[in-house]
């Protein structure tokens, strides 16, 4: 089954093409491409990112078919297409409907069959695109469910159980900001520029974690729901404190550390206690936050010491933040191997949709 997949639900324009046969990934070639100019406004703008979108998806899409069938020729590369996929929601809604709609006019032109996937589901399927642990097929199946997603991207903070592929429980989320926000808008008050994550993340790795004790809120209630804006709170009340301070590099290296600990610290200990309870066979990271390097050796650590018997999976690290494979492979799941479709009249933007609720 050959599927091409579009993704714009924020400030990437992706585009990916999934050849899956008998339970094994043959072929895989994506395009990814990051809106630069949100940099300068410390943010992503959703007007400017959806105008950027209607620019880069064709381009994105003339690449893919130039990997494909080796001519930017929308006909052949439509010959080659079998199911035709595109992120529905959740997202920025403008934004959302740039590749949704040029996905939609697609599968019309093409007479192919359509699949509206949400992006949640799309983050928690780049699990199974890293072939081990989790790789697809029955056998491997029984032995992954169920499972329990923890999903840390910009824009949510959930713990998700998956009784089955496909099926998804909300166990917990955030009540305010999301992981990736909160290594966003604390870096952003330290100075680091945007994406603030993977920058605070760099700064950290010369820290030390101990120097400073930044608040792990609700890491000890019995709920599976987060909180991370008193985190940035306690981190701006500490900063202004200090900000004579702010051109001492160890200080802000011992910040950048003090501050992921305690987002990671939070992030795991939630994680394996839901784990714990609902006696998962696995674990799966997923979300941009999945780059994370501390939470990722954190949670392999935590895992193995608490949990043997629970596998771990990781995503491959270019399948962390959005990218257009994941919703190819989320697309191939929600289509069950290619047997069940979504209308493509009826398959409108929903930038709201919530996954397990
Ligand atoms: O999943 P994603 O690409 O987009 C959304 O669906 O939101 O996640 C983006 C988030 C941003 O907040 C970014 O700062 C964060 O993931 N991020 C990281 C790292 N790489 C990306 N946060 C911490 N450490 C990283 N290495
Ligand atoms: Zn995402």
């Amino acid at each position: 089954m050959r599927i091409l997949a579009l993704e714009s639900s924020c400030d990437e324009s992706a585009a990916a093409f999934l050849e899956i046969e008998g339970g094994r990934i043959l072929h895989l070639e994506e395009v990814v491409a990051t809106q630069a100019i949100h940099a300068k406004f410390g943010g992503v703008v959703p007007e400017i990112a959806a105008r950027e979108h209607s620019v880069t998806i064709p381009h994105v899409l003339d690449v893919l078919a130039q990997k494909v069938v080796g001519v930017a020729d929308g006909r052949k590369l439509g010959e080659a297409i079998d199911l035709v996929a595109a992120t529905r929601g959740p997202g920025l809604i403008t934004s959302l409907k740039i590749g949704l709609e040029t996905a939609r006019a697609l599968a019309f032109a093409w007479g192919k069959p359509f699949v509206g996937v949400n992006h949640i589901a799309g983050h928690v399927a780049a699990n199974w695109l890293s072939g081990a642990p989790l790789e697809f097929g029955t056998v491997a199946d029984a032995e992954a469910f169920p499972a329990l997603a923890l999903v840390v991207s910009g824009g949510h903070t959930e713990l998700l159980l998956m009784p089955r592929q496909g099926e998804y429980r909300l166990l917990g989320a955030t009540r305010d900001d999301a992981a990736g926000e909160a290594f966003d808008k604390t870096a952003k008050l330290m100075g680091l520029g945007y994406p603030g994550g993977p920058k605070l993340a760099a700064l950290a790795k010369h820290g030390d974690m101990t120097a400073f004790e930044f608040p792990r809120p609700m890491i000890n209630e019995p709920h599976y729901d987060f909180s991370f804006s008193g985190l940035k709170t306690s981190v701006r009340y500490f900063l202004d404190k200090n900000t004579e301070r702010f051109s001492d590099d160890k200080f802000m290296a011992d910040v950048a550390a003090s501050v992921q600990s305690a987002i990671v610290e939070t992030l795991v200990a939630k994680a394996i206690r839901a784990a714990k309870a609902e006696g998962v066979k696995t674990i799966a990271l997923a979300g941009g936050v999945s780059a994370n390097v501390e939470l990722r050796e954190t949670l392999v650590r935590e895992v193995s010491r608490k949990l043997p018997d629970v596998r771990l999976s990781l995503p491959d690290f270019r399948f962390c933040t959005d990218n257009a494979a994941m919703i190819a492979m989320a697309a191939y799941f929600r289509s069950e191997g290619g047997k069940k479709f979504d209308d493509w009249t009826d398959a409108g933007a929903d930038a709201g949709w919530e996954l397990g609720r």
